[in-house]
């Protein structure tokens, strides 16, 4: 039987914990079935839209109404909606009561955690969100453990479908549209992508990240975000000639004097690194903490399956004394600078000029004049492809753009991971 730490509970410990769950979708159904076989949970609701449709659970426990869920009186309830509203005002109302919560949207922690989190502590409710980042792969739970030591940097591919679509374009050598389309055709993709591809569902999973890592909240809109949109097969080609791999990387860093960067954008990967090896739509991560070393952490991104157990192990760690969900010893809310880093790296640059574009001579002047130190070049008409010496990633972006007539759409700047 699970006994709920807080005194409003104890009265009936010996209860199974009463639970209603919001959304009965790839998450929701397989989190309702899982939950159905315990005896120490009991579902008091399920809040979906169509209350017709064939559910794992019987009819008489859907509902339409957040009001009616609330009030038959769970212990807890389980997000599983999805996007920010009606998800974040539902969980509001639910803290407003004193029920407990686990999500696993990570748009309404980047975007509403702290709002959250405040009024969860003050109304003595728990909020828990380990599948909101890297769906059953226990990052978050990694960094909690962490607590005691310094983490200065965190990266890692942390997007199922872009992983998924980059790896299609490297093993069937196809277009980013044919991946896609087969992302979508597989279940892999939403049928909107655009969070996806543009990179902001990797930057609000990166916020929620910093935030783990001690880092204070940092909205998403202060993370510098690059999605895959403009990478072409011959980019990934070019990248498999230097023995890379071209990936997502969402990374943050922290500085001795505080400063915190977060930054999204594809990389070029070496063959031999760890974050190349992960295919399909495995999530992986990089932990860098003083004490500790370089941890990595690797596992399926994405699935219902394993979402649903990151959710209920949540779901029984309400019953476990108190985990601190937002880590508040070294916790220091700060804007993350705007630039993708200051580190000096080798970056990839293919850059397209608009219309037919100028020749190579002009190409190569614009570099000359850049003063940017390149490895290889290739020039053709309208077109320029090289790899750099060490250079900052604003300098690489401020050459490809001058060299695309100022058309970021038309360039791919790629940092490569060492
Ligand atoms: N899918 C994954 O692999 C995965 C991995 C990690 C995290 N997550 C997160 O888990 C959450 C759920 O994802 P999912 O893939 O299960 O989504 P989904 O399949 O789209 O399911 C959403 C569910 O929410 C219900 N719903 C949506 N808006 C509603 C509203 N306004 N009122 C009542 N019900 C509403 C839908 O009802 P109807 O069925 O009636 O339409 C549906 O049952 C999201 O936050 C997602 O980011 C998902």
């Amino acid at each position: 039987m699970i006994r709920l730490p807080d005194e409003r509970h104890e009265t009936r410990a010996a209860d199974p914990l009463r639970v209603a769950i919001l959304g009965c979708g790839n998450v929701g159904a397989e989190v309702a079935r899982r939950l159905l076989e315990r005896e120490d949970v009991r579902l008091t609701r399920v809040l979906v839209r169509d209350v017709h449709r064939p559910r794992p659970v019987g009819r008489a426990l859907l509902t339409r109404s957040i009001e009616e869920l609330l009030d038959s009186q769970p212990d807890a309830i389980i997000e599983l909606l999805g996007g920010v509203e009606p998800a974040r005002c539902h969980v509001e109302a639910a803290v407003r009561r004193g029920v407990h919560v686990v999500t696993a949207n990570k748009s309404i922690i980047a975007r509403h955690g702290q709002a959250l989190h405040d009024l969860a502590a003050r109304c003595g409710a728990r909020l828990l969100c380990e599948a909101s980042v890297g769906a059953g792969t226990p990052i978050l739970a990694a960094l909690d453990q962490l607590r005691g030591d310094r983490i200065t940097a965190i990266r890692g591919i942390v997007n199922g479908t872009c992983n998924f679509i980059l790896t299609r374009m490297e093993t069937a050598g196809c277009t980013l549209d044919e991946a896609l389309r087969e992302a979508q055709r597989l279940g892999y993709a939403e049928p909107d992508p655009t969070a996806d591809l543009t990179g902001r569902d990797s930057a609000e999973k990166l916020c929620v990240l910093a935030q783990r890592a001690g880092w204070g909240w940092i909205h998403p809109d202060a993370v510098k975000v690059q999605g895959i949109t403009t990478i072409t097969a011959e980019d990934v080609r070019s990248a498999r000639r230097q023995r890379c791999v071209i990936r997502l990387i969402a990374e943050a860093e922290r500085h001795t004097d505080g400063a915190v960067r977060l930054c999204v954008g594809p990389c070029f990967v070496p063959v031999a690194h760890g974050l190349a090896s992960v295919t399909g739509c495995g999530n992986a991560f990089e932990i860098e903490a003083q004490l500790a070393g370089r941890i990595h952490l690797q596992g399926p991104g994405a699935g219902p399956r394993c979402t649903a157990s990151a959710v209920i192990s949540d779901l029984l760690a309400l019953a476990s004394p108190r985990r601190e969900a937002a880590p508040k010893a070294h916790a220091s809310p700060r804007r993350a600078a705007t630039s993708r880093t200051t580190a000096l790296r080798r970056h990839y640059i293919r850059a397209d000029a608009t219309t037919g574009g100028p020749d190579p001579g002009a190409l190569l002047h614009c570099i000359e004049r850049s003063g940017i130190n390149v490895d290889s070049l290739e020039l053709r008409p309208g077109r320029a492809v090289l790899h750099t010496m060490p250079v900052t990633f604003d300098a690489a972006s401020g050459l490809a753009e001058s060299l695309a007539e100022g058309e970021p759409d038309r360039c791919l700047v790629a940092p490569l991971v060492e």
